[in-house]
């Protein structure tokens, strides 16, 4: 038994009744217990994720089964057997909250790596490509997904316009519009870093890699009647799935694999491989093993290990780095902003996202500051009392750059339709077209007609049978269609306004 007390210990005598001046009765000021108890659950919330803000997560442990040390010092890839424990979030994208878990959206897979360097993120998502390039987009690109500032309802004819606006969003709209769209969980997935990072060794060499985890529990997804059902009956099931299946030992694991670009490769490769609208090439660039992930420990205390936890694509390691993806480049920005709004500048300091290796900083003070304020008791580097060094050792590699400062355009090109077009042709049976092309319809017959036209113009330069079957289904006129495909995007959009 243990008394109860109020956050500075003071033992309480009655926690049900308020002090009043009897039934009926004056509630009085003097009850601060009271007072106390109602302001601090005013302040229980923090601001949600503005993106991924549906999400849950486990621990659990990453560990190497291929010595890739001789292209990254990562010291937590050293050596085969070693294991780092770690944590992961997976989540929706575009809903609230309290949204439910098996809306038609991509998945996040956002990991932290407890390394002995430091902690390691790896903020992916269970698609190996993404809708746009350009960090500048990505605000635009979220609004579109979310809901219309007018009414505060979900509108077709803004999803529809933006990719539509947005060709290089082709690769992804096909995967979020298949049956991926809809996964059976988060353990019947597979997950993707989709940017490219740098790896280097010692000897700063550095090399482009790609990170693929592939589900061990196997690829599942819900059709789209069952997802929309779920929605209804259980919109928690993804996290129910996770929780039950850690509680009872059923533990889900990950194989994972890097793909390696050499610099001169990077250089000659036909399309850029810093572009996350694209994949490379298995046969050009194989899945190389890596390491396995398995997660075995259920968080204890959901707001403290999942709500706080704060990933970010800015969290490198020694041996890891960026890679310039514009993408990415925005990313490593956007994520600690959005952790000093949604947390506070010591969100570093919380136990989830506090590193398990050394810590010694100056940085000091701010809200919510803990005991340990960096390790430190000065505040300012170099000074001549604490024997605190930097170390060479950690320089990243240089990086050559030339050219010219401007807002370089990225040529619009029909490489971008590719990708998408083989994966219709190649990868999809007929099954997974047929749902495919009904899940398209199913959203695209309720924006706009001009938008159904220039959306299936883009879907017929992706691939021609792909494009007649949605103007079919939708009852559009094909030689509209044709005529629109063979235009400029800049003379589509026009013949479409
Ligand atoms: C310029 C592009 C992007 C920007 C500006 C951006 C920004 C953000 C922001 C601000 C958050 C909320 C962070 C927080 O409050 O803790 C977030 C969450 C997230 N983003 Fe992005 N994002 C971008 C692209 C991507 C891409 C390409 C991926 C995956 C391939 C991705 C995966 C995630 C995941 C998984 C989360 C949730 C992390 C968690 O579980 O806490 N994002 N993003």
């Amino acid at each position: 038994m243990r008394k109860l007390t109020d956050e500075l210990g003071n033992a309480i005598s009655n926690d049900n009744f308020s002090l009043s001046t009897g039934i009926p009765g004056i509630t009085v000021i003097e009850d601060t217990y009271m007072m106390n108890k109602l302001a601090h659950f005013n302040r229980e919330r923090i601001p949600e994720r503005v993106v991924h803000a549906k999400g849950s997560g486990a621990f659990g442990y990453f560990e190497v089964t291929n010595d890739l040390s001789k292209y990254t010092c990562a010291k937590f890839l050293s050596n085969v057997g070693k294991k780092t424990e770690m944590i992961a979030r997976f989540s929706t994208v575009g809903g609230e909250k309290g949204s439910s878990d098996s809306a038609r959206d991509p998945r996040g897979f956002a990991l932290k790596f407890y390394t002995e360097d430091g902690n390691y993120d790896l903020v992916g998502n269970n698609t190996p490509v993404f809708f746009i390039r350009d960090a500048m987009k990505f605000p635009d690109f979220i609004h579109t997904q979310k809901r219309d500032p007018k009414n505060n309802l979900k509108n077709p004819n803004m999803v529809w316009d933006f990719f539509s606006l947005t060709p290089e969003s082709m690769h992804q709209v096909i995967i979020l519009f298949s049956d991926r769209g809809t996964p059976k969980g988060f353990r019947h997935m597979h997950g993707f870093g989709t940017n490219t990072f740098m790896w280097y060794n010692e000897k700063n060499k550095y090399c482009w890699v790609k990170y693929h985890f592939k589900t061990e529990q196997g690829i599942e997804n819900w059709t789209d009647e069952e997802a929309t059902k779920l929605s209804g009956t259980n919109p928690d099931s993804s996290m129910s799935d996770l929780y039950d299946n850690i509680k009872c030992g059923n533990y889900p694991s990950w194989k994972v694999y890097v793909q390696i670009m050499s610099i001169e490769e990077a250089k000659k490769y036909r399309f850029d491989p810093f572009d996350p609208t694209k994949v490379w090439y298995h046969k050009d660039y194989p899945l190389i093993p890596l390491g396995r992930m398995v997660l075995n420990r259920n968080p204890q205390n959901f707001y403290t290990d999942i709500e706080q936890v704060a990933f970010s694509p800015s969290h490198f390691v020694n041996g890891i780095g960026p890679s310039p993806d514009k993408l990415l480049q925005g990313r490593i920005m956007a994520y600690p902003d959005a952790h000093r709004h949604r947390i506070g500048a010591n969100v570093n300091e919380l136990a989830v996202n506090k590193p398990k290796s050394p810590m010694t900083t100056y940085q000091k003070d701010g809200d919510m500051a803990d005991t340990s304020q960096g390790n430190t008791k000065l505040n300012y580097f170099p000074n001549s009392y604490e024997d605190v060094y930097t170390d060479e050792k950690y320089r990243t590699p240089d990086f050559d750059v030339s050219g010219f400062i401007q807002r370089h355009t990225y040529p619009s090109s029909d490489i971008d339709f590719e990708q998408p077009g083989e994966l219709y042709r190649r990868v999809m049976n007929d099954k997974q077209k047929e749902i495919l092309i009904n899940n398209i319809c199913g959203s695209l017959k309720l924006a706009d007609l001009k938008l159904q036209y220039r959306m299936t113009a883009l879907f017929y330069k992706t691939d021609v049978n792909l494009g007649t079957r949605i103007s079919d289904k939708l009852c559009l006129n094909i030689d509209n269609v044709r005529a629109l495909a063979v235009m400029t995007q800049e003379q589509r959009v026009l013949n479409t306004k």
